[in-house]
C-alpha cells in the first residue's frame, strides 16, 4: 500500500533515484540532480513510499512574505518545484494524493495560489489542466549543440570552443526561435486558485 510521508534526510539517495527514474520518458529527461534540492524558504517536501521504495515526491516552497517564490502574483503563494512518479507507479492516483495532501497544508498556512512550471509533455499538461490549474503564460527553453553554438554565442576566450548551450526566450517570435534552434520546450506555468 502506498504511503503518503514527509521527506527525510536519509532519503536523498532513493528521492534522486526516483526523480531521475521518472524523468528519463520527459521533456526533462536531461535534468538530473545528484542531490536533493533544499529550499530558502518554508517548503512541504512529501514522498509516496510502497515497500520501503520512494516511488513518487513532490516538493512545494511556499511564502510567508508575498513574491518571495511565486512569479507575478498578488496572493500568497507556493509553487511546486518537484512532482514525479515513477513510470511503473503510474496511474493509480499517487500524484494526486502528492497535490491534494500539499494543499490541506498549504490551507492551513493561508497560502491561495499554487503554481507549477512545466514543459511541453502533453500528459503532464493535461494532468495539471484536470486537476483545476489554469495555463497563464509560457517562455521557451532553447538548447543547442556542437559547433553550430558559435552562430548563437560567442565565446570571450582564446581556444575555448562552446559546446553546447542552454538558454531562455522570452520574446514574441516564438515560431521562428522553433525554427531555428534544434532542441525547443516551452516551458509552461499553471496555477491554481486554493
Ligand atoms: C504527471 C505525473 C506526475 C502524474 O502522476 P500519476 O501518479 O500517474 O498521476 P495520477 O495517478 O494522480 O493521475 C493520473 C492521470 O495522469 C494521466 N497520466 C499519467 N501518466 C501518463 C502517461 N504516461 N501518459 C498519459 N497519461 C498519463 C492519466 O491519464 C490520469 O489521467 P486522469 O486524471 O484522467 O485519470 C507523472 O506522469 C510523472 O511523474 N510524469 C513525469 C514527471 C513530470 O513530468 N513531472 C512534472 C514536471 S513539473
Amino acid at each position: 500500500m502506498v504511503r503518503i510521508r514527509n521527506y527525510r534526510e536519509d532519503d536523498n539517495l532513493k528521492w534522486v533515484r526516483c526523480r531521475v527514474l521518472s524523468f528519463l520518458d520527459t521533456a526533462y529527461y536531461d535534468d538530473v540532480l545528484k542531490e536533493k534540492q533544499h529550499y530558502k524558504n518554508s517548503s512541504i517536501e512529501l514522498v509516496a513510499e510502497i515497500d520501503d521504495k520512494i516511488v513518487g515526491l513532490m516538493d512545494t516552497e511556499y511564502e510567508i512574505e508575498k513574491g518571495a517564490v511565486c512569479y507575478k502574483s498578488n496572493e500568497l503563494g507556493a509553487v511546486i518545484w518537484h512532482l514525479a512518479v515513477l513510470p511503473e507507479y503510474r496511474n493509480k492516483g499517487i500524484s494526486t494524493a502528492l497535490l491534494n495532501q500539499t494543499i490541506n497544508i498549504l490551507k492551513g498556512k493561508d497560502i491561495k495560489v499554487l503554481q507549477a512550471w512545466t514543459r511541453d509533455d502533453i500528459w503532464v499538461n493535461d494532468w495539471y489542466k484536470k486537476r483545476g490549474f489554469n495555463w497563464r503564460e509560457s517562455y521557451l527553453h532553447v538548447y543547442k549543440n556542437r559547433k553550430d553554438c558559435d552562430e548563437f554565442v560567442q565565446t570571450k576566450v582564446e581556444n575555448v570552443v562552446i559546446c553546447s548551450c542552454f538558454a531562455h526566450y522570452v520574446g514574441t517570435n516564438k515560431e521562428e526561435i522553433k525554427d531555428t534552434f534544434e532542441r525547443v520546450h516551452e516551458c509552461n506555468l499553471y496555477e491554481l486558485t486554493i
